[in-house]
């Protein structure tokens, strides 16, 4: 199990200080990845021009664009709460990314209260993501926003 408070610590010394949203967000990606058992991918969709398009991540290669209410992490944005996806090919249009994905779960970012992006993580274990990774994964959601907001 992820020691969160840690890794929200972590995550705020690293950030701390630097004022380059893109490097930020690629080392965030990088640590959850290192921090995190079991991923295949760890990374963010910024939205921008009224969609989610790829951000930094860790992982293979993935699909560019999201339309608002598409997959999981457009419906993330559209319902604006975390989605936490036990199994993924269960999910109403779920977009396979990485055929090797079987679980997923996506936390909405904000910044003024107004959605910017989302923190995206894939398992290929069916199950992986637990309501204490949900928990977790909201508290570094805090540091991720307070980089996005300077
Ligand atoms: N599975 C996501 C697409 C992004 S990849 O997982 C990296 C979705 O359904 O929104």
């Amino acid at each position: 199990m992820t020691d969160y408070d840690r890794l929200t610590e972590e995550l705020r010394a690293l950030t701390d200080g630097v004022e380059h949203k893109i490097a930020n967000l690629a080392n965030a990606s990088a640590l959850i990845h290192e921090r995190l058992e079991d991923l295949n991918w760890a990374g963010f969709y910024l939205m921008e021009g009224g969609r989610l398009v790829l951000g930094p991540f860790q992982g293979r290669p993935a699909c560019i664009e999201i339309a608002v209410g598409k997959g999981v992490c457009g419906t993330a944005v559209k319902e604006g709460k975390t989605q936490l996806v036990p199994d993924v090919h269960l999910f109403p249009g779920h977009i396979a990314c990485d055929s090797a994905s079987n679980s997923e779960i996506v936390v909405p970012l904000r910044v003024g209260g107004e959605i910017v992006g989302v923190l995206d993580l894939d398992s290929p274990w069916p199950g992986r993501f637990t309501e204490e990774d949900r928990d977790g994964l909201e508290k570094a959601e805090k540091v991720i926003e307070d980089f996005l907001a300077r």
